[in-house]
């Protein structure tokens, strides 16, 4: 379903006192008609924890990667049924550090995202350009590739329960974020590669978004929401972020 959603992305970063300092900081609860779903993705450790505490201030669990298996001999995986059982609806999947650093590709993105939607999950797919990619004018090839690998394995039925952010690499952690054109850009693009059902699917935009710049970011029509990293650590900022949707 298209929707607004604001997540929050905290990485390999927080503890236990800082969900709790997270929350009282907030002090007010958001509203359930608020206009967005507002979600942070903590580290797995700390979904348990943050469950009923986020909870309390109308803050919904995501988690930052799940596993493309359902249940096994996989040390390490945490599955999306052990998702769900935290209270956990929504999974980051292809995150361009996971991509990077941890070597996944588009065909265990995609296995993810498939195993996901199997098990009730909605995956937040991660796609984005490198600033390389960018320079040479391929930034449209990059991105179909990503996106259409994901829509290969899913039947276009369930496309609606897919959440897509686009996240130029360039833009992440670099305080260098896309201008609302960019995004909106690259937004349009993203949507017209999933056809009619595009009509249905959000499309987040994520990569240095700050208090100052979310409002513009949010403005454009294409832009259904943001993921949102450094900003989302302190509960000011990620509330001035949401609030601007
Ligand atoms: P950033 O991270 O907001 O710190 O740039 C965004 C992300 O990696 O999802």
């Amino acid at each position: 379903m298209r929707e607004k959603l604001v997540i929050g992305n905290w990485k390999m970063n927080g503890s236990a006192l800082h969900i709790d300092s997270f929350v009282d900081a907030l002090r007010q609860k958001i509203p359930a008609d608020f206009r967005a779903q507002t979600l942070i993705a903590p580290p797995a450790c700390y979904l348990g924890y943050a469950s009923p505490r986020f909870e309390e201030v109308g803050i919904g669990l995501c988690a930052q990667d799940v596993s493309a298996y359902p249940v096994g001999a996989y040390t390490g995986e945490i599955s999306a049924g052990m998702l769900l059982d935290l209270g956990c609806r929504f999974a980051i999947v292809g995150h361009s550090e996971r991509r990077s650093y941890h070597g996944e590709t588009d065909a265990v993105v995609a296995a993810k995202v498939k195993q996901a939607l199997r098990d009730g999950i909605r995956p937040v797919v991660c796609v984005g350009e490198a600033l390389a990619q960018r320079e040479e004018g391929r930034y449209e090839q990059v991105i179909r590739q990503q996106v259409q690998a994901v829509l290969q394995v899913c039947e276009p039925e369930v496309w609606s329960d897919l959440v897509f952010a686009y996240e130029p690499v360039w833009a992440i952690g670099t305080g260098q974020t896309a201008t609302p054109e960019q995004a909106q850009e690259a937004h349009r693009f993203i949507r017209s590669l999933l056809g009619a059902p595009g009509a249905s699917v959000s499309i987040l935009y994520g990569g240095s978004v700050k208090p100052e710049n979310a409002a513009a970011i949010f403005s454009q029509p294409d832009v259904d929401g943001g993921l949102i990293g450094g900003a989302s650590l302190c509960a000011a900022d990620f509330k001035a972020v949401f609030s601007a949707i």
